[in-house]
């Protein structure tokens, strides 16, 4: 074997095979499709945030109260309507989900929802402590709601 890679047109077979793998794993790495909106990451969110039950009931209340922080803090990237198309997201160039679509919050906790909000996500700041936890919950109310008679 030692003396058929010695000879000069098998070193050359060699190298381009060499270069062709090189060019495929390389374009295969480009292939890949970027992430989607719903990466991953949000596997890092805590099991015990993930499982604490909402204390505060949807109500029309609740709405009335998450309506107001909504339409400040939230409503410029997930639009009024929550589908995703705020003016701020489209300056950013941000692709969000859509809220009006039932599935999309189908498979997330209240849990989810509320550690979401408070320390943000991607490109979405954290409302931390800007808002009282009451107010949290009531968003967490106010989103699911965003889906409802669809
Ligand atoms: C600067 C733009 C921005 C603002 C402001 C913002 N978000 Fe977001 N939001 C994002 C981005 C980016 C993501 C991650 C991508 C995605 O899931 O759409 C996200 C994700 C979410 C998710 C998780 C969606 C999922 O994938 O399950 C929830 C819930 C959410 N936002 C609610 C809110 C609420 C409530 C507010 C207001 C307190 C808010 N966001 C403010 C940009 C924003």
């Amino acid at each position: 074997m030692s003396h058929l890679i010695s000879k000069p047109k098998f070193r050359l077979a060699f190298f381009l095979f060499f270069v062709f793998v090189l060019v495929a794993t390389l374009s295969a790495q480009q292939e890949q499709p970027a992430p989607k909106a719903t990466s991953p990451a949000y596997a890092a969110i805590p099991v015990e945030a993930a499982r604490r039950a909402n204390p505060i009931k949807s109500s029309p209340e609740s709405l009335a109260r998450a309506k107001k922080w909504w339409a400040l803090d939230c409503a410029m990237c997930h639009n009024a309507n929550g589908d995703g198309k705020g003016s701020l997201a489209s300056d950013m160039k941000i692709k969000l989900v859509d809220f009006t679509n039932p599935t999309t919050l189908k498979d997330r906790t209240d849990g989810e929802v509320f550690y979401i909000i408070k320390n943000g996500h991607q490109d979405m700041p954290p409302e931390g402590d800007r808002i009282k936890p009451e107010e949290n919950w009531d968003l967490v109310n106010y989103v699911r709601s965003l889906s409802k008679g669809k």
